[in-house]
């Protein structure tokens, strides 16, 4: 199949703002992503005709309302190939899926001495819920190292998970765009008798997900940056483990039944949906799904390796010595997250005037802190495509680099 890919960058309305007469450069879908036509007036046309509360009520559109929500919950389920909708559990974004799978199955199967075994490139959403449970409970947490390229370094890996009950990891890098192998991972993981669980919130926007080949424990990703709405995000887990594990917060929706002396839970996913949950953005994350369907994942993840190809080319080559791009140069094992620094400026300095240009890129530590530590860093400069990317906006980033030195006197 062919895509217009011209086309697919009409679809978004604020790609078509300028700003002091310049176009809008938008480099940080890493961060959070730019929404479609399609998804906004998914959400629009839901408010304002079938908007109600779900589960609730017996009128007539608080069944439509139900109906949409759970089709939402089924679009999910499909996009990432997971054996039922019931296996979807919709959460608040990604961190709070990482929260309620380190409280709920953590405080659950988790002893004061067991081992969790995280990687250095992990974001501390899947750092800080573990250090708590190990403040908490007295886990101990172990780190599988990576490679000078920023890859995982697995040469030691079966010794590294002798003794783990959990490893949860990464598959992508929200820093260094490292793709890791996922499967092999999980493999191992099942060998030595833990459990797997992965943090895919950088990869399932960007590639074909499907975590029965995976063979995943779990898995987390959030709806905003995959072209739907915030405020909504997913754990998919296997039935067997979702069902055993307690509820994360407790309240309406999530019981069979409330007595004086105690409570019973409703089945999975409502054991772990307390609360009026996010409703139209469930309805606008359906959305986003099928609309990255109807451009295929294969294309989407063609598209971005070619972008990020002629990005890492373009930028060695105008730059060579005066750029480092972090992470592999190989885009097989990259997607298109492009962490730098740029002849000594500070990233923030960077980031500001790259914005006078309109070129939108994050600048910081991305909430990966130990990663920074091991890069010798700060802070870096991270610039990061998505389908309605074209190699215009790295034309254009490229250029804005020269402003900076210019600003800063930097040659
Ligand atoms: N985790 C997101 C990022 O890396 C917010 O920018």
């Amino acid at each position: 199949m062919t895509v217009d890919w011209a086309a697919v960058r009409a679809d978004f309305p604020i790609l078509q703002r300028e700003i002091d007469g310049r176009p809008l450069v938008y480099l940080d879908s890493g961060n959070t992503s730019q929404k479609p036509t399609q998804v906004i007036e998914a959400m629009n046309e839901f408010q304002r005709t079938s908007y109600a509360p779900i589960n609730r009520s017996a009128y007539r559109i608080a069944a439509e309302a139900t109906e949409r929500f759970e089709g939402a919950r089924s679009a999910v389920a499909r996009f990432i190939n997971a054996p039922s909708a019931d296996e979807i559990v919709f959460t608040k974004n990604a961190t709070e899926a990482l929260n309620l799978i380190a409280t709920s199955w953590g405080g659950a199967n988790l002893r004061a001495g067991d081992t969790v075994l995280l990687t250095h490139m992990e974001h501390h959403a899947n750092i800080v819920p573990w250090h708590m449970l190990a403040q908490s409970a007295g886990i101990e947490l172990r780190w599988v190292p990576l490679t000078a390229d920023g890859q995982l370094d697995v040469g030691d890996l079966d010794r590294l998970l002798d003794g783990v009950k959990a490893f949860s990891f990464t598959a992508m890098s929200n820093v260094l765009g490292t793709i890791t192998p996922v499967a092999m991972l999980c493999d191992a993981a099942r060998r030595a008798g833990a459990i797997s669980i992965v943090d895919a919130c950088q990869f399932v926007p960007h590639n074909v997900t499907d975590v029965q080949a995976w063979g995943a424990d779990f898995a987390v990703f959030s709806s905003h940056k995959m072209c739907g709405p915030s405020g909504i995000g997913a754990v998919w887990g296997r039935m067997e483990l979702l069902d055993a594990m307690p509820p994360y917060i407790g309240g309406g929706n999530m019981i069979a039944d409330v007595r004086l002396d105690g409570f019973t839970c409703a089945p999975v996913p409502a054991k772990f949906e307390a609360g009026t949950p996010p409703i139209t953005e469930a309805i606008g994350f359906g959305a986003a799904v099928e609309y990255l369907e109807s451009i295929g994942m294969h294309e989407v993840r063609r598209h971005e390796m070619e972008l990020t190809r002629y990005a890492l080319d373009t930028l060695n080559e105008r730059y060579g010595d005066d750029i480092t791009i972090h992470g592999p140069d190989n885009i097989e094992v990259r997607g298109g997250v492009m962490s730098f620094a740029f002849r000594d400026i500070h990233p923030h300095d960077i980031s500001q005037v790259l914005d006078e240009r309109n070129v939108c890129v994050r600048a910081g530590h991305h909430c990966a802190k130990p990663l920074m530590r091991l890069l010798g860093v700060n802070a870096t400069a991270r610039a990061s495509v998505y389908l309605y990317n074209d190699r215009s906006d790295i034309d254009e980033l490229a250029d804005a680099l020269d402003g900076a030195s210019d600003i800063f006197g930097v040659l």
